[in-house]
C-alpha cells in the first residue's frame, strides 16, 4: 500500500452498531462488532489520511492516530456525522445503524406483570441518505448488509441514498458480515459495474477499498 496515497485527505468512517434504549437497563441493538469500520479507519490512517471514526459501542481499540468519537444511538451518530460533513473529502458508512427506535424511553425499568408488552417503534434518521442529499465535493461510500438478492438490493440502496459506491456483504454467508474477522464483499457502482472480492480479512478488504477509492478519485496517479 502506498503510505502517502491519502495524504492530506479528510476521511470520516462510521463503525459498530447503534443502541436504542428502552429503559435504563435495556436496548435494541444488532450484532455489529465494529471490526469492519475500525479496519477501514486503520487502512485510511495507514495511507496517510486524517481520519475521524464515529463509533457505536465496541470493545476494539481504536487505531493509532485516529480521532475517535463515541456515540450510543442512531440520533447521536446522525448529529456527530452531520456536524463534521462539510470538511470531509471521503465518508465511509460501515456502521449498522438501527432503522427504528422505541417511541418512548422509559425513565424507570419496565416491570413485568405477566401481560404481553407492545413496543411502538419510530423510524430513525437515515444518515447515509441525508449525506447523499447534502453531498457537495464529498465522495460517499455506503455499505449494505443483505440477506437475499444481495446485488439487486444493493444497487437499489446505492441509487436511492445517492452514494458514489456501495460495499455489499451477504451477512448470512459463512465468514462474512457481523462479528467475523473476515468478510466477503462486492463493490458496486451506480452504472451497475461490480467488483467481487474473495473472502479476506476485514483489514485486507479495507485496504482494497482505500485503493479503489483512490483510483476512482484519481488520487495517487500523479501526486
Ligand atoms: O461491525 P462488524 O461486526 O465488523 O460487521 C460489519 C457489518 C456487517 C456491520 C458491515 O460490513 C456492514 O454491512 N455495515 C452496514 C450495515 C447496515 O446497516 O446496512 P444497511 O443495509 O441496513 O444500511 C445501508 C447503509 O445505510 C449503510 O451504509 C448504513 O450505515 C446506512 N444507514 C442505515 C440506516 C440508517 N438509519 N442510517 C444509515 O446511515
Amino acid at each position: 500500500l502506498n503510505r502517502e496515497i491519502m495524504k492530506g485527505r479528510k476521511v470520516l468512517v462510521t463503525a459498530g452498531g447503534t443502541r436504542e434504549e428502552l429503559d435504563p437497563v435495556r436496548y435494541l441493538g444488532n450484532y455489529s462488532s465494529g471490526r469492519m469500520g475500525y479496519a477501514i479507519a486503520e487502512a485510511f490512517a495507514e495511507a496517510g489520511a486524517q481520519v475521524t471514526l464515529v463509533s457505536g459501542p465496541s470493545d476494539i481499540l481504536p487505531p493509532f492516530g485516529v480521532e475517535t468519537v463515541r456515540i450510543i444511538s442512531a440520533e447521536e451518530m446522525y448529529l456527530e456525522v452531520m456536524t463534521r460533513y462539510a470538511e470531509q473529502d471521503i465518508v465511509v458508512k460501515a456502521a449498522a445503524v438501527a432503522d427504528f427506535r422505541p417511541a418512548v424511553r422509559n425513565e424507570q425499568k419496565i416491570k413485568k406483570d405477566g401481560e404481553s408488552v407492545i413496543l411502538e417503534l419510530v423510524p430513525n434518521p437515515d444518515i447515509l441518505s441525508a449525506l447523499g442529499a447534502r453531498k457537495k465535493h464529498q465522495y460517499l461510500v455506503g455499505f449494505a448488509a443483505e440477506t437475499q438478492n444481495v446485488i439487486e438490493n444493493g444497487l437499489e440502496k446505492l441509487k436511492r441514498k445517492k452514494a458514489d459506491m456501495l460495499v455489499v456483504n451477504d451477512v448470512t454467508a459463512p465468514g462474512a458480515g457481523f462479528g467475523t474477522d473476515t468478510n466477503i464483499v462486492s463493490f458496486l457502482y451506480p452504472d451497475g459495474r461490480k467488483i467481487d472480492l474473495p473472502k479476506m480479512s476485514k483489514l485486507d478488504v479495507a485496504r482494497r477499498l482505500v485503493q479503489e477509492i483512490a483510483l476512482n478519485k484519481g488520487i495517487g496517479s500523479k501526486e
